[in-house]
């Protein structure tokens, strides 16, 4: 185990039973429709998760990716998302899936749904792994969550401390003296 993990959340298991259900999940939302929803990973958190996923999903997709970010190297939100890469899809009229790592304030979600829904989606639809509803700060949520936890700092599976750790197959609790050093 990596020396700075205090202990293991989510194990690599316990995560792709859960990528699975939200894969099949998908698949029922889309199952004989005559579309092929644009699927996005929102950077860089949702990266692994959204390869798991749309890995494990029947439904064809098309794949797009935007870079959003908040936190910086800070442990809480600026509250401010910021878009550093948009997406290459035209969002018009198109039935978009948005992949999160976490909801965590919400301040993300809400400027993505905006965004996303201004730009005439058809349809909008929220998958994450993670939600820590404890942490809310404004009212929205995802239709699809793979685990509700508490308030702890981790790490893994996509999420990062400060950059690193995101390349750890499973999802840690980060040792307090790491982050407040
Ligand atoms: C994280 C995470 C979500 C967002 C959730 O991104 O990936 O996108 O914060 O937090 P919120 O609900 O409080 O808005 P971050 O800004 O850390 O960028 P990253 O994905 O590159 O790690």
């Amino acid at each position: 185990m990596n020396k700075n993990i205090e202990r293991v959340l989510l194990t690599e298991e316990e995560i792709g039973a859960e990528v699975k259900k939200a894969a099949a999940w998908l698949d029922e939302r889309f199952a004989g429709k005559d579309t092929v929803p644009l699927v996005v990973s929102v950077l860089k958190g949702s990266v692994i998760f959204f390869c798991d996923l749309v890995r494990a999903m029947q439904t064809p997709v098309q794949m797009d990716f935007m870079t959003v970010t908040s936190y910086g190297n800070s442990s809480e939100s600026s509250g401010l998302p910021k878009i550093v890469m948009d997406l290459a899809a035209s969002a018009q009229g198109r039935d978009v899936v948005l992949v999160e790592d976490i909801v965590d304030s919400g301040h993300t979600l809400m400027k993505m749904k905006a965004l996303i829904e201004g730009r005439g989606a058809k349809s909008f639809t929220v998958v994450t792994l993670l939600d820590k509803p404890s942490r809310r700060k404004v009212p929205i949520a995802a239709d699809y969550s793979c685990f509700e936890i508490e308030n702890e700092f981790i790490v893994g599976y996509g999420l990062d401390y400060a950059q690193q750790y995101r390349n750890i197959p499973y999802i840690g609790v980060l040792k307090r003296e790491v982050y407040e050093k």
